[in-house]
Formats: structure tokens, C-alpha cells, sequence
């Protein structure tokens, strides 16, 4: 099993990215990660992590944000590295995952336009039939946006919306995240002893109604994790 590829741009959620990062390395797999340049001030905004000036972090950054286990295991590259091994089809990859994923970056992808090494690992996966996964954040959309995702839809790309959902009831912020989390692990193939899945609804007999079940084995997830990449519980399929 290649590498996961995980391209970061400038879309907001780069907490959906860290999670994502930090789960695959728990998992004992090994990432090559690249930051767009949006991506770098969108991940010293919302995460207060600085890159260098091609989205490069050092090892001393690497670990004071995804923890010291990511060290060895996370090969962070610059957006401009045309020769790094994720730019060519030889290199074989776990899965090309691009999320945040913006408006820009989806554009270029669908245009077949590789201005940078998030753009070209994306345009790689396509062109080998690979797996890609898109995680696109905007709303709302334009048509633009919608013919750009169903344009790549039809190429065999994954769109798989940072668009978490509530019926797993979800306690926190990161409850939210590990939701669109799971999904992309799902779509990577990686499956996981503590993923969650939906076990239907029961009736409840204070309203009469029917309320999502927990089912056997599935407690309901800690209120509060902060950013532990612990996943949130998942009990519908779709
Ligand atoms: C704080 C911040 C949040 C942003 N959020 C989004 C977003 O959610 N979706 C999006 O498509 N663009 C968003 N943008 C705009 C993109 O960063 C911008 O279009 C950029 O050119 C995208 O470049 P890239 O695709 O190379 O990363 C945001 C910008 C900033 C500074």
C-alpha cells in the first residue's frame, strides 16, 4: 500500500485535514501531504500553523501540530515540487485525497490544469484511474462549482462534500469533523475496529416516535475530545 496523498488548499476546514492526517498516521499509514498556497494562510488562520514559503513545515512544526508520531510518517512537500514522486503515475499511492478542497483548486482539477503539486496529484489520480477523493467546502454554489463536481463525478472522482450530518448526534465541533472523516476512510477502504455504523432506529416510548438507536456496541461518543482524532459514532450507511 502506496502512500495516502493529501492535498490542503485554501478552503476553510482544515480541521477535516488534520483529523484526516492524524487518523491515517494512527492507523500506521504513511502520508504525502502538500499545502496550496490559500491552503498555508487558510491553515495559520484556523489552526495557527505556519509554513514556509512553498507550504513546506518543519519537523518541529509537523509535531507541534499533528503530534510526533506524524515525524516519519508525513512527507510534507512544496506546492512547487513538479519532481516529487506524487507528481508522476509510477508512484503508486493509497488514495489522493484533497480536502479542504476549494472552488479554485476544483476548477483547475476539472480543467486539467496542474498549476502546483495539489493540482498535478489530483490530475495523476485521474489520469491512472485511481482513486480521488474531493472534499469540497463552499456554499453556496454556483452552477459553475456544480458543473466542475459533476464534470469530475463523471471522471471517476469522489465528491464527497465537507457536509457532516446530525442524525449521529453529534456533542462537539470534532464529532462533526470525524463524521466526514469516517466517510473519507471509507472511501480509502480503510477500515477501522472503532468506525461506527448506523444500526437503524428504535421506537422511543416517551414520544412515540422513533429516535436513532445506539445498538449494541455503539455508545455515544465523549462530549469533548478537543482535536483527538478518536472517531465520532456513525449509525447510517449513507
Ligand atoms: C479564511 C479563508 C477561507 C476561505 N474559505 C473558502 C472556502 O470555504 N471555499 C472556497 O472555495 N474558497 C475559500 N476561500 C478562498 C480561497 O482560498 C481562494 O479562492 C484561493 O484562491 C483558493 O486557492 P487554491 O485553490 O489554490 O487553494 C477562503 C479564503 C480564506 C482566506
Amino acid at each position: 500500500m502506496g502512500r495516502t496523498f493529501v492535498g490542503m488548499t485554501g478552503a476553510s476546514g482544515h480541521l477535516y485535514a488534520e483529523v484526516l492526517v492524524r487518523r491515517l498516521v494512527a492507523l500506521g499509514r504513511e502520508v504525502d501531504l502538500a499545502i496550496t498556497d490559500a491552503g498555508s494562510k487558510v491553515l495559520a488562520h484556523e489552526r495557527g500553523i505556519q509554513s514556509g514559503a512553498n507550504g513546506e513545515l518543519s519537523d518541529v512544526a509537523l509535531a507541534d501540530w499533528l503530534g510526533p508520531e506524524a515525524v516519519g510518517r508525513v512527507y510534507v512537500w512544496r506546492r512547487d515540487a513538479v519532481e516529487a514522486p506524487p507528481s508522476s503515475g509510477t508512484h503508486m499511492t493509497g488514495g489522493t485525497v484533497l480536502i479542504p478542497c476549494s472552488m479554485g483548486t476544483l476548477a483547475r482539477v476539472s480543467a486539467g490544469f496542474s498549476s502546483n503539486l495539489v493540482e498535478r496529484a489530483a490530475d495523476v489520480a485521474l489520469k491512472e484511474g485511481r482513486n480521488l477523493i474531493l472534499v469540497p467546502r463552499e456554499t453556496p454554489l454556483s452552477e459553475i462549482h456544480l458543473e466542475n463536481m459533476l464534470r469530475l463525478a463523471r471522471l471517476g472522482a469522489v465528491i464527497l462534500p465537507a457536509m457532516p450530518g446530525f442524525y449521529h448526534q453529534p456533542q462537539s465541533v470534532e464529532d462533526l469533523v470525524e463524521h466526514v472523516v469516517g466517510k473519507v476512510l471509507d472511501r480509502l477502504g480503510i477500515d477501522r475496529d472503532d468506525a461506527v455504523r448506523w444500526s437503524g432506529l428504535e421506537p422511543s416510548p416517551e414520544r412515540g416516535t422513533e429516535r436513532p438507536s445506539t445498538g449494541p456496541g455503539t455508545e455515544r461518543p465523549a462530549t469533548s475530545r478537543g482535536t483527538d482524532p478518536t472517531p465520532a459514532q456513525e449509525r447510517r450507511p449513507s
